[in-house]
């Protein structure tokens, strides 16, 4: 049996904090994965290793993307392919500027027929469509993280 059978996955639509390991979160990112429907915007906030990339992660496997899906760090976007839609992955950390935005293509992505999940939302705050927000928490001490779908 597996083991998080005994710790029953909160459902897709709950609201409020979870506090989840390692392997609850990537399964609970891939359940929310296989359920998105494009177009979709999605905000991942959160400190530095706050676990965001890694739920991208499983997010994306979870909607198909079967390359291997790798922190936009300094391009600030990647794109990738699925079977519903393109996904894009961007990570605002070091955006300098709205004009950077503007330079990656901002308003073509986020008015895509795509799934889009955003890292360091805080960055392009007022320029943000209507989106799905995230937040995730490191719980001091803990192997956990908070998560929470606010909203
Ligand atoms: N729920 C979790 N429980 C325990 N460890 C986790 C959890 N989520 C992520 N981690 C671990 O925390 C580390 C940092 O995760 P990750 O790179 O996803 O963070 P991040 O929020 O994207 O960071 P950055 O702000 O640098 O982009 C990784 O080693 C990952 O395995
Ligand atoms: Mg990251």
């Amino acid at each position: 049996m597996p083991d998080h059978a005994s710790h029953p996955l909160p459902p897709l639509a709950a609201r409020g904090r979870l506090s989840l390991t390692l392997e609850e979160m990537v399964a609970w990112g891939e359940r929310f994965g296989r359920a998105a429907t494009p177009p979709l915007v999605v905000t991942l906030a959160g400190d530095l290793g706050a676990g965001k990339t890694t739920l991208v992660q499983a997010i994306c496997r979870g909607y198909g993307v079967t390359e291997p899906v790798t922190s936009p760090t300094f391009a600030l976007v990647h794109r990738y392919a699925a079977r519903r839609s393109p996904v894009y992955h961007l990570d605002l950390y070091r955006l300098r500027g709205p004009a950077e935005l503007t330079n990656i293509g901002w308003d073509e992505i986020v008015s895509a027929h795509a799934l889009v999940l955003v890292e360091w939302p805080e960055r392009a705050t007022g320029m943000l469509p209507q989106h799905v927000p995230i937040d995730l928490e490191h719980l001091p001490g803990d192997e956990s993280r908070r998560v929470l779908l606010a909203g």
